[in-house]
């Protein structure tokens, strides 16, 4: 998900489930990550399901699937004695936040919130209070508010103490988020003008637990139900090709503070959407959105293609479900060589009963318009391995190798080129000159500024890539 302090117009969403997770214990021989088993689970509450559907304003595009597909979770303990919570992973937010038992949403007689855990500040002893500031809202329509407050987070065999997350004591989701992005990003920052704290990544980067603030993600395929965060490290054995590392845009005069990415082409087949090279349109990768939002004009030449009928009043998109057996490819293009190829059956999902009718045969697409960010988000995610680097603001790429049961991990170091075995791209598009917005196309509502970062680094970063990338 992402937080609404980006823009304006609602979109995404995804939601809740269950988890799993381990940890490498740090030893000096072996590299220093942490790795959580990510957990996907459908829903299985249809009543609440149903309830939350009503409750949405109908102009949030997504409002009326937003519970059918499903986020990645984890699972977390805060407090002494230990809450459990599972806890959603969003690369698209920046804050850890959990539910109050007392918010008029969890105490709902269905006990909505129970199966994901709520949290009692009065029952645990390390709870100390920071600020009644806490407010997220995510562009689907959903947040919470609250208070600020830090108290001891374990995941695993990790203990972090007076770790910072929200509380909140009014909120519109069930279940807690476990926001990964930039300290930058964190709802104090924007909405209440605080500085930054430390949030999951940079802390564990500032413990030592891990070397740099960087992560991988691995969602694995649709038909599997859980895939790895790897707080540390990258596994070599969960992609195939190589590692293409391009950089993360900014927007005009702010910090880093979401994950943009240039998307530089699309093609579906032989079947060109958008001409590489030609434009470029900012799009970020975000794990707390279950669908992938790409500009109008882009969508309906793949609506064409397909043959997908739009519903505005679902906000889906519908496919007879026989497309999944298309052997064709959703290219993805960024700075070259970097591409991702998203086969078919992976944007074509299960529409489940409250949707579309319930009718046999048909069937959710992936892609849906954006209305105003385009976000790649779990349909486009699942596909790829992706390193994020928030040090060096840099996203490695790789083509997911799917059910990989292997595995062989090696350590992000420090500095430039800490992503080991990856190689940066040098595509056009990436040694065009000097800082430029991106272009973004014909959609006049897909606007956002964005930098590159300057020239320097990346001709610097260039002139490395072959030497030593390997620890
Ligand atoms: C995560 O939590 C769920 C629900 O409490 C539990 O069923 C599952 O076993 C947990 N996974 C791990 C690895 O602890
Ligand atoms: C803790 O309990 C006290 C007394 O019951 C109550 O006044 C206070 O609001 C509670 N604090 C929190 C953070 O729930
Ligand atoms: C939270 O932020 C939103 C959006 O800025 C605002 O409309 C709302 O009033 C805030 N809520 C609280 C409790 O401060
Ligand atoms: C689709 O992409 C995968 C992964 O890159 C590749 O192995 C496969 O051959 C491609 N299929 C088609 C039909 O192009």
């Amino acid at each position: 998900m992402h937080p609404h302090t980006l823009l304006s117009a609602g979109c995404c969403l995804a939601l809740p489930c269950a988890s799993a997770l381990h940890l490498r214990e740090p030893r000096d021989a072996s590299p220093r990550v942490v790795q959580f088993d990510l957990q996907r689970k459908e829903i299985r509450d249809k009543v609440a399901h149903d309830r939350n559907r009503l409750n949405r304003r109908a102009d949030t595009v997504s409002a009326k699937i937003d519970n059918e597909q499903l986020l990645y979770s984890l699972n977390i303990s805060i407090g002494t004695p230990p809450q459990d919570f599972i806890v959603a992973v969003d690369t698209g937010s920046s804050d850890l936040w959990v539910n109050a038992a007392s918010s008029s949403l969890c105490e709902r007689r269905s006990k909505p919130c129970d199966a994901s855990g709520t949290y009692s500040a009065n029952s645990s002893s390390t709870y100390n209070y920071v600020g009644d500031w806490f407010n997220i809202s995510y562009v689907d329509g959903s947040g919470a508010t609250g208070d600020y407050v830090t108290d001891t987070l374990r995941f695993g065999g990790e203990t972090v103490k007076d770790f910072q997350f929200g509380v909140g004591y009014d909120s519109s989701s069930t279940q807690g988020i476990m926001g990964i992005g930039y300290p930058a990003g964190e709802a104090q920052v924007a909405a209440a003008d605080q500085r930054t704290y430390r949030n999951l990544p940079a802390q564990l980067a500032h413990d030592g637990v891990i070397k740099s603030s960087a992560y991988s993600l691995w969602l694995n395929d649709l038909d599997s139900s859980t895939g790895s965060l790897l707080f540390g490290g990258v596994d070599h054995a969960r992609y195939t090709g190589d590692l293409v590392t391009v950089p993360i845009l900014r927007p005009q005069s702010s910090p880093y503070s979401s994950f943009y990415v240039a998307l530089t082409g699309l093609q579906l087949g032989n079947i060109e959407i958008a001409q590489q090279g030609k434009s470029e349109v900012a799009v970020v990768l975000d794990s707390g959105t279950s669908f992938t939002y790409l500009p109008k004009s882009m969508v309906a030449a793949i609506y064409d293609a397909v043959g997908a009928e739009y519903s505005a009043t679902e906000g889906a998109a519908f496919v007879p479900c026989s497309l999944a057996d298309q052997q064709a490819n959703m290219t993805f293009y960024f700075d070259s060589p970097a591409q991702i190829d998203v086969a078919m059956s992976e944007l074509v999902l299960d529409a489940g009963n409250s949707i579309g009718g319930g009718q046999a045969d048909v069937c959710l697409f992936g892609i849906v318009p954006s209305s105003g960010l385009s976000l790649l988000g779990d349909t486009f995610l699942r596909s790829a391995y992706a390193v994020f680097d928030l040090d060096n603001n840099e996203i490695s790429l790789a083509q997911s190798n799917f059910n990989a049961k292997k595995s062989k991990i090696s350590e992000i170091g420090t500095g430039d080129n800490a992503v080991p075995s990856a190689t940066k791209a040098g595509g056009t598009a990436a040694t065009s000159a000097g800082p430029s917005s991106t272009s973004t196309g014909s959609d006049a509502d897909d606007g956002v500024g964005m930098l590159r970062p300057c020239m320097g680094g990346v001709l610097a970063s260039l002139g490395l890539a072959g030497l030593g990338l390997l620890l």
